[in-house]
């Protein structure tokens, strides 16, 4: 067991590059704090698989991450936060922050008709989590559309073009016509389409990002906890990947720009 300090590092966690949303939103909330990034890209995507599998997956990823000694654990996939969330908070004595709580309640406070769209993958709109974080909150209907290419084209370092707006109209467009007021981008791979998906659901919408509101529910953690980082200083930041460092060093960068370095490959779990 590790004695939980300030100065130790936030561990994120990802099926793959999706969670680097999180990361950076959570560079830009807290500037000062050392992460320490794990992308499980030798086993994604999870959100084609089954809940358990996806669940054994995540909690051996969690464990790994837990045992470098991190303050706390971010699960920033929600396809992962659909299959462990429970688990994973009996399971760590340090804080694990989800994607799902979160964006379910900024949802709930932007949406003015309580017509609300979920987007996210197979794995989660199968375990309803959503639904669940919901299901106590008075006049909201949740509408819920799988989106399983999206993941494919970001994974792909693809963020435009003909084809990915073909696959958005797809999905969107009976969202659209559902006459919701806001959208949860229930993927953490969601945000780098942003801009295709606000182009097609229409402005008029208001998309709900889960990486976004994550990073507040870390910052308002680490500072109710007293696990932040106070003084001015320049974090570290350290990436791990199951799979290719260099195929995660290129696409990463191509997502997410120059902080995605000095990328090391973990070999401990069986593919
Ligand atoms: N980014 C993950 C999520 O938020 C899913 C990506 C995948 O299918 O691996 O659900």
């Amino acid at each position: 067991m590790h004695v939980t300090t300030t100065d130790a590092p936030i561990g994120v966690f990802d099926s793959g590059f999706g969670g680097l949303t999180v990361a950076r939103a959570l560079l830009d909330q807290l500037p000062g704090e050392d992460m320490v990034y794990l992308g499980d890209t030798a086993r994604a995507p999870y959100g084609t698989k089954s809940i358990p599998e996806v669940r054994e997956y995540a909690l051996e990823c969690l464990d790994y991450l837990a045992e470098t000694g991190v303050k706390a654990l971010v699960i920033a996939c929600n396809s992962a936060s659909s299959a462990v969330l429970r688990d994973a908070r009996e399971r760590y004595d340090i804080p694990v922050i989800d994607v799902i709580l979160p964006a379910a309640r900024r949802a709930v406070r932007a949406s003015k008709s309580g017509r609300i769209g979920l987007i996210c993958t197979e794995a989660t709109a199968t375990s309803a989590s959503y639904d669940d974080a919901l299901a106590a909150v008075p006049g909201v209907e949740l509408i819920t559309t799988p989106c399983p290419l999206f993941v494919d084209f970001v994974e792909a370092g693809i963020t435009g073009g003909e084809e990915l707006l073909h696959a958005a109209q797809d999905y969107l467009l009976p969202l659209r016509e559902s006459g919701i007021d806001t959208l949860i981008l229930g993927c953490t791979h969601y945000p780098l389409l942003a801009g295709v998906i606000s182009y097609v659901i229409g402005d008029d919408v208001t998309l709900v990002s889960s990486a976004e509101e994550c990073a507040k529910e870390v910052f308002a953690t680490l500072a109710d906890q007293g696990l932040m980082h106070t003084e001015p200083r320049t974090a570290t930041l350290r990436f791990l990947t199951t799979g290719s460092p260099e195929l995660f060093t290129g696409i990463g960068r191509r997502l997410m720009g120059g902080f995605v370095d000095q990328v090391e490959q973990v070999y401990t779990f069986a593919t």
